[in-house]
């Protein structure tokens, strides 16, 4: 498979990423990097601490991870990565439901100040809806905001019934961000979700874009993909990319990966694109449950 020639990344590799603007009005660039499955492996830390620092190079400045991802070590590759451009990086991590209790939802987060060697975390999420009622956590996530130990906070794999519900309780309109699954085989939140989420200025990050790797055979993609002289992969992320006002978080270990996805921003999908990209993965006919990965 041809790659976009290379004059089309050396011109986007300058750091004017399109930004994803939060409810703070603080912008993030669109186009993140994600760390799920890394540090499993201790012969791949090097190359996916290259890859993520490649990354920074390139603009994608915002780093999702979580205390889950690798019982942490995830969390350490990420520090290792930031070492000495900490301010220029916009850092996500989560915190587990079982730790979600107020004093649990601090305890992790002290945890993983210390993995990611930093005095703050910039966005804080509950990675899904535990057993400790979200009045819990929220008051763990004020504590934590009132300490300076997150600037923001925000919520992982919530349903228009879970957001309705924290958004009604005291506290609850300060989410800064809903990150849930959504690539081109999992469209199920343009029909509930993805309006709700927008008419309330809440910004969807959206993870798996290219549904860990499994949409890269695809027929219909590989066809676009040719004719745009890119890869699947590329088509599959411009697709969501498309979408200016939400985040999307890729993960790559590899440098060539990270180059390709960063050149997936410049990549205009046609009328036609889109019209066979909506007939091999069609749109939600109505609302449906959120699926998780
Ligand atoms: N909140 C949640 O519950 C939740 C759930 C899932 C994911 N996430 C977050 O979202 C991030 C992204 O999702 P994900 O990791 O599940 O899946 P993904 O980003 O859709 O796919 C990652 C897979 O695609 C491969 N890949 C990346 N770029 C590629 C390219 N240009 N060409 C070919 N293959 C490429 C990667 O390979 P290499 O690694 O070899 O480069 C990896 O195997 C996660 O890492 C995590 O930070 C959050």
């Amino acid at each position: 498979m041809a790659l976009r020639p290379l004059f089309a990344w050396v011109l986007m590799s300058s750091h004017d990423l399109p930004a994803v603007e939060l409810p703070s009005g603080e912008t993030v660039p669109q186009l993140g990097q994600g760390t799920w499955r890394m540090g499993e492996s201790a012969r791949k830390r090097e190359a996916e601490i290259a890859a993520l620092r490649l990354g920074l190079d390139l603009g994608m400045t915002l780093i999702d991870t979580a205390e889950m991802y690798s019982d942490g070590v995830a969390e350490g590759i990420v520090a290792e990565a930031i070492h000495g451009r900490r301010d220029d990086c916009f850092i996500v991590t989560k915190v587990l439901p079982e730790n979600s209790t107020r004093a649990g939802t601090i305890a992790a987060c002290e945890r993983s100040l210390k993995r990611l060697k930093t005095d703050r975390i910039d966005l804080y999420l509950l990675h899904w809806r535990g057993r400790p009622g979200l009045e819990e956590t929220l008051a763990g996530f004020e504590a934590l905001i009132s300490s300076g130990a997150i600037r923001y906070w925000g919520v992982s794999n919530f349903d228009v019934g879970d957001m309705a519900e924290l958004l009604a309780l005291p506290g609850g309109t300060a989410c800064a961000s809903n990150q849930v699954l959504y690539n081109l085989r999992r469209r199920g939140i343009e029909a509930g979700l993805l309006p709700w989420c927008r008419g309330r200025g809440i910004p969807i990050m959206a993870y798996s874009p290219i549904e860990q790797g499994r949409l890269l055979h695809d027929r219909v993609l590989t066809a676009v993909a040719i004719r745009h002289r890119a890869t699947p992969a590329q088509i599959a992320l411009a697709w969501v990319l498309r979408q200016r006002d939400m985040m999307v978080i890729p993960k790559a270990a590899s440098e060539a990966h990270v180059r390709e996805n960063r050149a997936a921003l410049d990549i205009a999908l046609t009328e036609q694109d889109l019209g066979e990209l909506n007939r091999a993965f069609p749109p939600p006919k109505g609302p449906r449950p959120l699926e998780l990965l």
